[in-house]
């Protein structure tokens, strides 16, 4: 009887093991085959962001931007279309100001090809800024996504961006009902608005129209940055990775960031923002309203939620915005700025 007993429960348990095989299988993230972590398509993007680390802020804004106008279909790359001739394309939008790393993408995709493996131009968008967050916050933010297989998008026009993308001005109601657009929310606004704990900005006017909202002292720290600024390089974003001088003028309270980890993608974003030292007024917003200065206050005091945070939101960013159709790419664009051929759809 007894061995009846240990046989039945060896039973139970190896049903109950091959039941949790199955469930876990089942909740592996959906990294695709092809962008796993030590995967080769992966080494060779993170190689090529890598060699072009000082601009690597310019990737997650560029996903950003892609993403969020007509879904991730590298349309905000194309210099012209069919329907929109040079200088009437996304990219030419004011609001596209200052995107950088955009000729790395073809960099990448090469590089692939001549190993054999084809991705399109809007999965290399997408790779690169997972590559640039995980890179410029020393290895700690990884998220998966999925890919290769998004598709290239044909159509691209100066008129979308202003239809989709935040503006600087924007009130915590505008941001929100923009995010809201993509079923993104509060959370994600918040989570993916800490990007702007690095790189640069060069739009000063943004800042003179906030500088009501923003620390005098910020203000003055802005400026000090942007008289040693040379060819155009910009601000650094995060008062905290501003050179000593106008770091001092700015008087910012390190308040338990890491002074050192200059040029780091981390959570000190929040610190400077509660300190209404930030340029933007769509930052300085997010303070305003209850649920985004709450999650203000808790990834500042807790980074590890912040990390969750904005890994799901990154993934979110680049799973969730499919390529808007009904015309795309057949098979991948050649090159990322121009499209295959100058009418589609295709003749039969
Ligand atoms: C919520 C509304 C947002 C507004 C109004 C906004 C606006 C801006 C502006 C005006 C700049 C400066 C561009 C320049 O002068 O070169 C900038 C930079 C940047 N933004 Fe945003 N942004 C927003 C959200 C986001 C989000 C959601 C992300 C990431 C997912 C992001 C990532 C970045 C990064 C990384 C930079 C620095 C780029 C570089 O150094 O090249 N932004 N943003």
């Amino acid at each position: 009887m007894a061995k009846r007993n240990e046989k039945g429960s060896l039973f139970l348990v190896a049903a109950l093991a091959a039941v949790i095989f199955v469930l876990a299988a089942q909740a592996t993230p959906a990294v695709a085959v092809g962008y796993t972590d030590g995967d080769k398509v992966q080494k060779v993007v993170y190689e090529e962001v890598m060699n072009v680390k000082e601009k690597a802020a310019g990737f997650i804004r560029l996903a950003f931007h892609d993403c969020f106008v007509r879904g991730c279909d590298a349309s905000v790359l194309l210099l012209e279309t069919p329907t929109n001739p040079a200088g009437q394309t996304e990219k030419d939008s004011g609001f596209n100001g200052g995107l950088r790393g955009m000729e790395v993408i073809d960099i990448i995709r090469n590089r692939l090809l001549a190993n054999g493996t084809k991705i399109s131009c809007a999965d290399a968008v997408v790779f690169a800024a997972r590559e640039a967050a995980n890179i410029l916050s020393n290895g700690n933010i990884k998220y998966p996504v999925d890919g290769p297989g998004r598709k290239d998008g044909v159509v691209s026009s100066v008129d979308d961006p202003p239809k989709f993308l935040p503006t600087p001005s924007f009130t915590f109601k505008q941001l929100a009902d923009s995010f809201g657009v993509f079923k993104f929310s509060v959370t994600d606004l918040v989570a993916l608005s800490t990007a702007h704990g690095i790189g640069v900005f060069h739009q000063t006017p943004i800042m003179s129209s906030n500088v009501s909202k923003t620390a005098s002292t910020y203000a003055l720290a802005v400026a000090e940055e942007a008289s040693t600024s040379t060819n155009g390089a910009g601000v650094k974003i995060n008062v905290r990775d501003m050179g000593e001088k106008a770091r001092n003028i700015s008087r910012y309270r390190p308040d338990g960031v890491n002074m050192t980890a200059v040029g780091v993608l981390d959570n000190s974003y929040c610190n400077a923002n509660l300190q209404n030292m930030v340029p933007f007024d769509s930052d300085f917003e997010l303070t305003k309203n209850g649920t985004a200065l709450k999650l203000l206050n808790d990834y500042k005091m807790d980074a590890k939620l912040w990390k969750t945070d904005f890994e799901a939101a990154m993934t979110k960013l680049s799973n969730t915005l499919k390529a808007v159709g009904p015309l795309f790419e057949e098979g991948y664009r050649v090159k990322c700025n121009a499209t295959n051929y100058d009418s589609y759809p295709r003749p039969k």
